[in-house]
């Protein structure tokens, strides 16, 4: 029997070549967003049995009822990507920013994780699959909202597989850095920029392992122990060099 997956964010970059991967992989795919042209579009490039569902997470309770309704209407699920995310450079510091990426990252994604957790608790057996980022790690000027958010969903993962330990249920938690996506358009400053496929070649591998937690690429791995007990100051000094030469001033301002 196919096995069945769920891409929450699929229209684009990163969800979008994780589909099509899986699809190669004989699952049978249900494509969330909410640009659902997009969503068929990528339809057509795909020749396991596909599912379109438009969903905005960030509108919660809409968003929790319709993900359970994708899943009766594929007839269950047995991984379920959470992988739609925003990311807003908010020179002028405007409220409204901070807040919609706190409603996409956050919220929208407390709300799918709880859909996808309580499903596969029902189901007895499943694998959740969160992107959080390097970027959780560390807070940054140029996106406060983001890399706060992101922090928020690796710890968030954290929990949840606590919580789940000694169930038959897996969840990973993936830190890309930067992959070549419209999320990171403009970004002149981003390095070690990895392809979408690229980037899923190794996300894929690390499902199949089910893994706990994946740096993707790997090298990311040694940069976030790092990050993790370097002092303010020096974090400070790093960020300024690396980020703020092409884009802003001191800090990204
Ligand atoms: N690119 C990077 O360098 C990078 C690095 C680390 C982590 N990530 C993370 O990887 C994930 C995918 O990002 P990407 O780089 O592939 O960016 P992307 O190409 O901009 O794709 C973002 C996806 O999120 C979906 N999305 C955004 N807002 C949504 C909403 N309100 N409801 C439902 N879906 C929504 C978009 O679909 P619609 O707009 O059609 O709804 C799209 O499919 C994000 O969580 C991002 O934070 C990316």
């Amino acid at each position: 029997m196919m096995k069945k997956a769920i891409v929450i964010g699929a229209s684009s970059g990163i969800g979008r070549a994780l589909a099509k991967t899986l699809a190669l992989e004989d699952y049978e795919v249900g494509l969330v967003s909410r640009r659902t042209a997009l969503l068929e579009e990528l339809q057509k490039e795909i020749t396991s049995k596909t599912y379109i569902k438009k969903i905005d997470i960030s509108d919660v309770i809409s968003a929790k009822k319709l993900l359970r309704e994708l899943i009766d209407d594929m007839g269950g699920a047995d991984l379920i990507v959470i992988n739609s995310g925003i990311s807003v450079t908010n020179k002028d510091f405007r409220a409204e920013p901070e807040l919609e990426t706190i409603a996409v990252n956050v919220s929208g994604f407390t709300a799918m994780m709880n859909v996808a957790v309580n499903y596969f608790l029902k189901k007895g057996v499943g694998h959740i699959v969160g992107i959080s980022s390097i970027a959780g790690i560390r807070g940054a000027a140029h996106a406060p909202a983001y890399n706060a958010s992101k922090a928020f969903v690796l710890n968030y993962m954290e929990g949840m597989r606590q919580k789940l330990s000694g169930t038959e249920i897996t969840v990973t938690d993936i830190r890309p850095g930067f992959v070549a996506t419209p999320l990171i358009e403009g970004h002149e400053w981003a390095f070690w920029t990895v392809s979408p496929e690229i980037a899923v070649g190794q996300i894929c591998r690390a499902i199949r392992k089910k893994k706990k937690v994946a740096y993707v690429p790997k090298r990311w791995y040694f940069v976030a122990q790092f990050l993790k007990i370097v002092p303010e100051f020096l974090y400070n000094r790093g960020y300024n060099r690396i980020f703020c030469g092409k884009e802003g001033g001191k800090n990204g301002k």
